[in-house]
């Protein structure tokens, strides 16, 4: 089969021509304009490094969450620039103090590295996960609002939530999820790995306690830059997982969150640096900017979505308001491939080798089932959703794979 087109946007990108590339979902993508922009940072750093680190970075971060405040509509101060989300997620877990019996609420669509904190921070203190059951394929935002209001006892003390789930690709209804939870005393950590550039936030009125989300997935920053969003009330609670300097920095007329943040040692800071240009560039590949950029993204992906389900005879797990710009669907033999999420998946495999698709393929224990994700991003194009639906049903007896599921 002849390679798909993409759009004309994905000029930008400098992505393989030989990979038809659907999975801007886990890792993103960077355009060309930003990884040049990230070695001038890395230039003007070691042309002089001393300058760079005490004259000039404190400044430059400043700008990086001046950057990220106006997208996000917060205050600047509020916000830690942190390597990816799950140092942010670490990062409130391990500062936070638990009580034994204390109850850590969290669905089982969440991403196994934080659910893995979150068990690793529960043991520590006597603490008791408590796992709700989201159904996947799943009839609307108010059954997720049922499931995990329903899980809420007077112990639960914390909430992890995200915006957007990983195996599931589920837009979670996390406003009113974030309304009701911290209505009722529960403090919500807001995973939006899948956040910042891929669903509208508006942080301050969210009122979320702690949030995170990765600038290097769907703002295409470069990898490495991310941030954490702590409530002005809580930040004394919160401290970086590398504690330096700053806890005895005298305060002068700043708190002890920023300066605790803003160093955690000698780190490479050009991909934060890199976030202004970034917001900027992407943002105005298309008209409208932002807004618009994650309604294109939408848009293609559940037109992807259709072209997939229509090929393959099902029908779409969720409807289109709980999609983002990612979507997953079952896969035919969901329910026993017995491969464990960390083994590459078969499927996975084919598609790459002899089609070129690099596309996620997984099996997941709760919901179980074994899933396709698709991504959309601005370099995308419908034709590549065909190509895909085109492999998918030369790869599978479909006639059996709709006898299983009817
Ligand atoms: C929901 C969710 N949380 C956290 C992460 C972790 O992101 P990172 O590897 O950048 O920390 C991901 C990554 O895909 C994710 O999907």
């Amino acid at each position: 089969m002849a390679l798909p087109q993409r759009s004309h946007l994905a000029k930008h990108w400098n992505l393989d021509p030989e990979c038809v590339f659907l999975n801007h979902g886990s890792f993103g993508a960077t355009p060309v304009k930003i990884r040049e922009e990230q070695q001038k940072w890395n230039d003007l750093l070691e042309d002089e490094p001393v300058r760079f680190y005490e004259d000039l970075a404190m400044g430059f971060m400043e700008d990086a969450r001046n950057a990220l405040a106006e997208m996000l509509h917060c205050n600047a101060d509020d916000l830690a620039l942190v390597e990816n989300a799950t140092s942010g997620v670490n990062t409130v877990l391990r500062s936070l103090k638990f009580h034994q019996g204390d109850e850590i609420l969290v669905p089982d669509h969440a991403y196994q590295a934080c659910r893995n904190a979150i068990d690793f921070v529960a043991q520590r203190w006597g603490a008791t996960v408590v796992t709700v059951n989201i159904p996947f394929p799943i009839e609307s935002p108010q059954v997720v609002l049922d499931t995990v209001m329903a899980g809420v006892s007077k112990r639960t003390v914390l909430a992890m939530i995200d915006t957007v789930t990983s195996p599931t690709g589920l837009r979670m209804p996390f406003e009113q999820l974030v309304e009701q939870l911290e209505a009722k005393g529960v403090a919500v950590l807001l995973d939006a790995a899948h956040g910042i550039g891929m669903v509208p936030l508006s942080l301050d009125a969210l009122g979320a306690s702690y949030t995170t989300s990765n600038c290097h997935k769907w703002i295409c920053a470069p990898k490495g830059s991310a941030f954490l969003h702590v409530r002005n009330d809580l930040q004394h609670l919160i401290h970086p997982l590398t504690i330096s300097h700053g806890m005895t920095f005298p305060l002068g007329d700043t708190t002890r969150f920023r300066h605790e943040f803003d160093w955690t040692g000698t780190r490479d800071l050009s991909a934060a640096c890199s976030i202004p240009a970034t917001i900027d560039y992407v943002g105005n590949m298309v008209e409208g900017g932002w807004p618009a950029i994650m309604q294109h993204n939408h848009d293609v992906v559940i037109e992807g979505r259709n072209i997939i389900c229509e090929r393959l005879g099902i029908e779409a797990p969720c409807p289109d308001d709980m999609i983002a710009c990612i979507a997953t669907l079952e896969l035919p033999e969901g329910e026993d491939t017995g491969i464990p999420l960390h083994e590459p998946d078969p499927l996975h495999k084919v598609l790459q080798d002899k089609y070129g698709i690099q596309v996620p393929v997984w099996s997941w224990e709760s919901p179980k089932g074994r899933y396709i994700r698709i991504s959309a991003q601005l370099y995308n194009h419908v034709d590549e959703y065909h190509y895909l639906a085109d492999a998918l049903a030369t790869e599978f007896d479909i006639e059996q794979y709709q006898e299983r599921i009817a």
